[in-house]
């Protein structure tokens, strides 16, 4: 069983899109995928509660309750994928101490940027391979996501090499309790899911092997 988790301090970069993206994504190759929301939020516990598929299973977890959980999921879930809540938590740190790989999603705009050293901090806390994964990129043109990646190596980070741009679907799979893929399989943005997805389970291969 792996673990992802998905943190970020500022709030409304897409943590949960991103969560519900790579669990359906997992789930569509054939794993069985658990999310455990950590956010007290709900927000993809609603999600779920929308949904009418089986999988990914989701579950809301306190920290108090996250060892009990992930003992249960063992045996039974191949994948665990944990949503974070913005903001200075304790969660979040209990989420990326028991993670194999940490996601940080980020939009291009300065406050995000600004706050990512935090996150990146909490990170280097514990030794685990974390990337930072650029959302809601502009569709039109390259250079926005150049200087992105630019700056977040500046802080001694890693942008993910797959990027998410500014779709609506994400929005629209959300209302309908579902995923980009699930959708519209062949939209734009079901297509960098997928490549996100098949970029995350390579990292976590390798993780594996070294
Ligand atoms: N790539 C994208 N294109 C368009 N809209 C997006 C994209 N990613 C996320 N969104 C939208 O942005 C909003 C915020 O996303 P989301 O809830 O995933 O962020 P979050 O980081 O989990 O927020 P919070 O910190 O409040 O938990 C949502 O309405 C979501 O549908
Ligand atoms: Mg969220």
């Amino acid at each position: 069983m792996q673990i992802i988790t998905i943190a970020m301090q500022k709030g409304g970069v897409g943590k949960s899109t991103l969560v519900r993206s790579l669990a359906v994504a997992a789930a569509r190759d054939g794993l069985s995928v658990l999310i455990l929301d950590m956010d007290a939020q709900q927000s993809v516990s609603q999600w779920g509660e929308r949904r009418e598929a089986e999988m990914p299973v989701v579950v809301f977890s306190t920290e108090n309750e996250l060892p009990r959980r992930l003992e249960q999921a063992k045996g039974a879930a191949d994948l665990v994928i944990i949503d974070t809540p913005p903001a200075r938590s304790t969660e979040a740190p209990a989420a990326v101490e028991i993670a194999d790989l940490v996601l940080i999603p980020t939009t291009p705009d300065v406050e995000p940027l600004e706050q990512m050293p935090r996150t990146l901090r909490l990170c280097r806390g514990f030794d685990r391979p974390v990337w930072a994964v650029i959302n809601m990129a502009n569709p039109t043109g390259q250079a926005e996501v150049t200087q992105t990646r630019e700056v977040i190596e500046a802080m001694g980070a890693k942008a993910a090499p797959v990027v998410l741009h500014r779709r609506k679907a994400h929005r629209d799979a959300s209302a309908s309790g579902q995923s980009v893929q699930e959708l519209d399989a062949n939209s734009k943005a079901a297509n960098e899911v997928a490549n996100l997805w098949a970029w995350v389970r390579a990292e976590m291969q390798n993780g594996k092997k070294s």
